[in-house]
């Protein structure tokens, strides 16, 4: 079953890139915009993320890169901020040293997310290679935080944002 839906989905991504090539200047459909969100966790709040930017109905590859980059900073800075508010309100020290620990992790997820949208302007985005490691950088910070800490929700957001980024850059630079 497994390798019949993953042959099935490379005939589609196939289709997908081909009449990308055919029709260069069409935008994205939301089948495509399906077929990319179909490898995320969760395909309706990737769905959601990205359709969360209006260019998104209209973008072709390069901008839908432009647009997963550009959600992923917004929600590393948001992010950012709880954090910071998290950390000072702190009373458990423990707690605290991974507030702080995490701010440190998504000062480096947005100056790198700062470099690959750079590179996705000039559209180079086959040098677009760190994403899955920057969500390394997420789950480093969960981890170091209990679970029902109110910054669980905020890290799957990210979490979420930058799986739906690795998958649209995963398709865009095949086609580049
Ligand atoms: C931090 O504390 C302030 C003041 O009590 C509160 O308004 C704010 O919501 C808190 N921030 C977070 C992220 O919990
Ligand atoms: C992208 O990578 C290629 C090959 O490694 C390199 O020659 C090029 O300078 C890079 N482009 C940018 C903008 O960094």
């Amino acid at each position: 079953m497994a390798s019949t839906s993953h042959v099935f989905s490379a005939a589609i991504l196939l289709l997908l890139i081909a009449s990308y090539f055919i029709f260069p200047s069409y935008g994205i459909t939301q089948d495509f915009l399906r077929t990319i969100c179909s490898q995320t966790q969760n395909m309706e709040i990737c769905g959601e993320i990205l359709g969360s930017d209006p260019r998104t109905e209209s973008a072709d590859l390069p901008l839908l890169s432009v647009i997963s980059l550009e959600l992923a900073m917004k929600q590393a800075y948001q992010n950012y901020i709880t954090l910071l508010e998290l950390h000072v309100n702190s009373t458990d020290p423990t707690l605290e040293a991974s507030f702080a620990k995490c701010l440190v992790l998504y000062k480096d997820l947005k100056h790198k997310l700062e470099d690959d949208l750079l590179l996705s302007l000039q559209k180079q985005f086959k040098n677009i290679t760190n994403l899955g490691g920057l969500t390394t950088l997420v789950i480093d910070c969960e981890n170091g935080i209990p679970l029902n800490a109110p910054a669980n929700s905020i890290t799957r957001d990210m979490f979420l944002t930058m799986q739906s980024a690795i998958f649209v850059h995963e398709f865009v630079s095949r086609s580049a």
